[in-house]
């Protein structure tokens, strides 16, 4: 189906993919080329996610990301997409301190970036911030397991769900968000058994990354996924391209051929009718500067 005849995503269609065993595609992405690329390609959900700081910003992790930094990129993202629901990621102490700090923020991703839905990380009191957004008419996806906000808290940047304690912990603030209302929980760096044991027992949409083949949908970060991060790569990521290398090819290419004059070519560059540069030749050899607008020669006609 090409995207011109595709629907828009809804969330009774995520839910329907859910019931249908549909397998659901998220990617993230953070600008207008890259969201294009994502309607062209027909993934289901976009998210802007906070990862913005470390594959965008260059931040050594996601915590620093303002949500006036957000904005910037998930309005760009706006800008290419049609059918794949968007969803603005809340980053790191926007939503923590109260309900109505969580709701102002998500207000503004859909009020000020044309969002569809918000994404936030955690359980514990992140359960009563989805709920409080849910009822101020915002829809809310979860995020369980590694958390990467909280990654210090966790003990760093590792799998979660490994221990039978740690796996409980999963499974009730999973739980807890569906109870709040969430409408799709991604679960990040859990075993596989955990969530073939888990997603059945969960009535919304899991969207999984590190977390196996049984969860209802998939999500990689946009860089990760085409090989353009040089950063470190987690063990669930697989690259469908390897992008970067072919950019630092490309752009030493354009270096070479600017250093030796190579580049542009003819077929870069503007012509002019011989007569033209003529004339413009005598003018600058008898004519001065300052009598420029009685020169005969249609300068407005020129095409650039
Ligand atoms: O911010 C992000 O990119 C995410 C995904 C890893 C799900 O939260």
């Amino acid at each position: 189906m090409s995207a011109a005849e595709r629907a828009p995503i809804s969330l009774p269609r995520l839910a329907e993919m859910k019931l249908n065993a549909e397998p659901i595609v998220m990617v993230t992405a953070y600008d207008f080329p890259s969201a294009e690329v994502a309607e062209a390609a027909g993934v289901d959900l976009v998210l802007v996610g906070d990862t913005a700081a470390m594959t965008v910003l260059g931040h050594p992790s996601t915590t620093p990301v303002s949500m006036d930094e957000m904005l910037v990129l998930a309005r760009a993202v706006r800008r290419g997409l049609r059918t794949p629901l968007l969803i603005g990621d809340l980053p790191f102490g926007s939503y923590e301190l109260s309900n109505e700090q969580a709701i102002a923020t998500a207000m503004r991703y859909v009020k000020e970036a044309g969002c569809e839905v918000v994404k936030l990380e955690r359980g514990g009191a992140s359960v009563e911030r989805a709920r409080a957004i849910v009822r101020a008419g915002i829809a809310v996806m979860g995020h369980v397991g590694l958390t990467p906000q909280t990654a210090t808290a966790l003990g760093g940047f590792k799998a979660q769900g490994r221990t039978a304690d740690s796996a409980v912990k999963i499974a009730e603030e999973a739980l807890a968000l569906q109870a709040a209302g969430c409408f799709a929980i991604v679960f990040e760096a859990v075993p596989a058994a955990i969530s073939a044991v888990l997603v059945p027992k969960l009535s919304v949409p899991v969207i999984g990354i590190g977390a196996g083949p049984a969860t209802d949908g998939q999500v990689l970060v946009w860089h990760d996924l085409l090989g353009i991060y040089g950063g470190h790569t987690a063990k669930f990521v697989k690259r469908y391209a390897e992008l970067r290398p072919e950019m630092v090819r490309a752009v030493g290419a354009y270096a070479s051929e600017v250093r030796e004059r190579s580049f542009p070519g003819p077929e870069h560059s503007y012509s002019i009718e011989p007569e033209e540069l003529d004339a413009f030749r005598r003018y600058l050899e008898h004519e001065s500067l300052a009598n420029a607008a009685e020169f005969g020669g249609d300068w407005s006609a020129t095409e650039i």
